[in-house]
């Protein structure tokens, strides 16, 4: 039971986030070149963009299930754990500053700025890139601080309630099965947003954190600090460093979409690898082509001036053949704002 005045935190709270979030949206791109300008690509979608009022009506919708699964007693109340009003005025200001050289880079089209050309012996090409045009990539600890304050401005302020939804069907699952003994991987971690909100609802649930980058890990370890079955292992999901069946869950938030698609089939195949039979897979990313009426317009444009370079075949991707090939079945699909949620379970 929900009470009234925890609903209101929980709307205060939320609604607080939106307009701090979106307020940084609209502010850096007054300071911005306008990203169809600065991309050089001729947008034409084939379809409308849809209206700001629907969008802001579907962010409605994702908030209310959120506070509805809550309701339910899916998981706890979450804590966003956005940080101390210090950190959270600090990190808008490291926002700000960085804006110029994002800017800088989207105009040039310079997508490699600071990336040391030799780590290509160690970690594969299509990751040597400013994605988002972010400054170091997916390489520093500044570009470990910034991301998830990126990504809510990006989102204004719904990334983590699209997270959220991924324990929707981890909830089904664990239901009736004992926590201390199931192991969740959380492949392309990064700053371990995820992983907290798992950890939150199952406590006992032994959780592993992969991701490529030893910054993102080791502010994800920050987040997760005290909490008991964490670990966290630095390696590429194109082969993961687990064994055959050794995992009952494996969850996969916003990486597929950053994957070249001959990446995508070996590291579906990875995933289908360390699943035990009868695991659950619980799949987060952008909405594609076709998922929701009206937002193919929006799909066709979303990556004009903000770079991901991989997002327009990602969009055309069959998922479900993608890892249904790979030895996992179909359970479900459903959207969740702008991004959807697919489960699946191994044969
Ligand atoms: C868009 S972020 C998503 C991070 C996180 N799941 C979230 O919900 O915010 C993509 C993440 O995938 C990681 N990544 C990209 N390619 C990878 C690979 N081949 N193996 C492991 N991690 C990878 C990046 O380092 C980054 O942390």
């Amino acid at each position: 039971m929900v009470s009234v005045i925890a609903k209101a935190g929980y709307a205060a709270r939320q609604g607080t986030r939106i307009a701090w979030y979106m307020g940084h949206y609209f502010a850096a791109r007054r300071k911005q070149t306008p990203s169809l300008q600065a991309s050089g690509k001729p947008i034409r979608p084939s379809s409308p963009v849809i209206s700001r009022e629907r969008m802001l009506g579907d962010m409605a919708l994702l908030f209310r299930t959120d506070l509805r699964n809550v309701e339910s007693g899916i998981y706890p109340m979450p804590d966003d754990d956005d940080g101390d009003l210090r950190k959270v005025l600090n990190r808008s200001r490291h926002f700000f500053r960085d804006l110029a050289g994002v800017d800088r880079r989207r105009r040039e089209g310079n997508v490699r700025d600071g990336i040391d050309p030799g780590l290509k012996d160690t970690l594969p090409t299509y990751y040597l890139q400013n994605f988002h045009y972010q400054t170091g990539g997916y390489l520093t600890e500044e570009s470990a601080d910034l991301y998830d304050m990126q990504v809510e401005v990006l989102f204004s302020g719904s990334a983590n309630a699209m997270r959220r939804q991924a324990l929707v069907p981890l909830s089904s699952w664990i239901r009736g099965r004992d926590q201390r003994k199931l192991a969740m991987l959380d492949l392309a971690c990064g700053t371990g947003r995820f992983l907290k909100f798992a950890k939150q609802a199952w406590p006992r649930l032994n959780v592993t954190g992969v991701d490529l980058s030893q910054a993102y890990l080791d502010e994800a370890q920050v987040h997760l600090a005290g909490r008991s079955a964490c670990r966290f292992l630095h390696g590429n999901a194109e082969h993961i460093s687990l064994a055959d069946a050794s995992q009952d869950i494996v969850t996969c938030i916003f990486l597929f979409h950053e994957l070249p698609p001959r990446v995508r089939r070996t590291v579906a195949g990875e995933i289908a690898r360390v699943l035990k039979p009868g695991g659950l897979f619980v799949f987060v990313d952008s909405l594609q082509f076709g998922d929701r009426e009206g937002y193919d317009g929006l799909l066709e444009v979303f990556d004009a001036g903000f770079h991901e370079p991989y997002f327009e075949s990602y969009v055309a991707e069959d998922l479900e053949r993608l890892f249904t090939k790979k030895g996992l079945v179909h359970l479900e699909t459903r959207p969740a704002f702008l991004s959807k949620v697919m489960s699946f379970e191994r044969k």
